[in-house]
């Protein structure tokens, strides 16, 4: 991978990189769209990386199916390379010693839900990252918390990697497009339209001027009331620069209304990114 990264640099070819863990769905090919049009070439990394999955989550039936990930990017077209390593952590990942802390941005959302997660996830990125040496990475904002901690993980560890966001993706009733979908029995995914509805009823009261973050909170969370099958793990309003609570929206400030649930034991995120207007 580092002598095909290479070989595009020295012929003057710039490169993009878009990291997922497979399960390909349009979600994904959005990335790689976008990837399309930002550098010469593109790569699709696919690799379900075990260090970002608590002992308690969904790591052994996480969908895996190369063949079909590979069809689907290819039909799609603009993907130069796919790069599926068979591992990334040598001798295994009891073995590594080295990793890559993921810090502050990391201490609320869903953080503390998933102890050890972005700190699986800030070490697997610098692995892409070294090995691929991309101009640009593309990230979801379906995953804001993620983006939020590569595009800081780029600048603070001087990779020089431009990251660049792309929305989220959805299904026709707002329903985020995740590759845990799979899992939601039909009236779990019948009722799993209430996270976009609550993270929308955020956007609304911030853009009407709503400047109380609980109050925001408390309209995210009688949208997901409504969900008998819901179990809410967290709504929260935070500062898109710290990724901590706020006191008050500040009107030209960016803030990030995220929620977290379960149904069952899948659990699904969704967030709204904000500015909140100027009088
Ligand atoms: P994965 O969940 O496969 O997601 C790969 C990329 O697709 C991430 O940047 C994610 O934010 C984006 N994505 C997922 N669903 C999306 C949607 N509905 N709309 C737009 N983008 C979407 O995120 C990971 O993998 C891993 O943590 C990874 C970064 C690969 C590190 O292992």
């Amino acid at each position: 991978m580092r002598a095909h990264a290479d070989r595009c640099r020295a012929n003057g070819l710039t490169t993009a990189l878009v990291p997922t863990m497979g399960g390909v769905h349009a979600g994904h090919l959005a990335l790689a769209k976008k990837a399309r049009r930002l550098a010469d070439h593109v790569t699709v990394s696919i690799f379900v990386n075990p260090t970002q999955f608590a002992p308690d989550e969904d790591l052994e039936r996480y969908p895996r199916d190369l063949d079909a990930d590979v069809d689907k990017l290819g039909t799609f077209g603009g993907v130069d390379l796919v790069f599926a390593p068979f591992a990334l952590y040598g001798e295994g990942a009891a073995a590594q010693k080295v990793w890559v802390d993921s810090g502050e941005l990391t201490t609320h959302l869903c953080g503390p839900h998933r102890l050890g997660h972005f700190r699986g996830v800030a070490t697997v990125v610098t692995k892409l990252f070294a090995l691929c040496r991309p101009d640009v990475a593309v990230f979801g904002l379906k995953d804001a918390q993620q983006f939020f901690l590569v595009k800081k993980l780029s600048d603070d560890l001087l990779f020089g990697v431009r990251i660049v966001g792309v929305d989220t993706v959805r299904e026709r009733d707002g329903l985020a497009l995740s590759s845990r979908n799979v899992y939601l029995s039909f009236e779990e995914r019948a009722q799993a339209v209430v996270l976009s509805r609550s993270v929308e009823a955020a956007r609304r009261a911030i853009l009407k001027g709503e400047r109380s973050p609980g109050r925001v909170v408390a309209a995210m969370r009688r949208e997901l009331e409504r969900s008998a099958l819901a179990r809410v793990q967290y709504a929260e309003v935070v500062s898109t620069d710290t990724l901590a609570p706020i006191e008050a929206i500040v009107p030209g400030r960016q803030v990030l209304a995220a929620v977290a649930v379960f149904f069952s034991a899948t659990r699904l995120i969704d967030n709204a990114i904000v500015r909140a207007p100027r009088p």
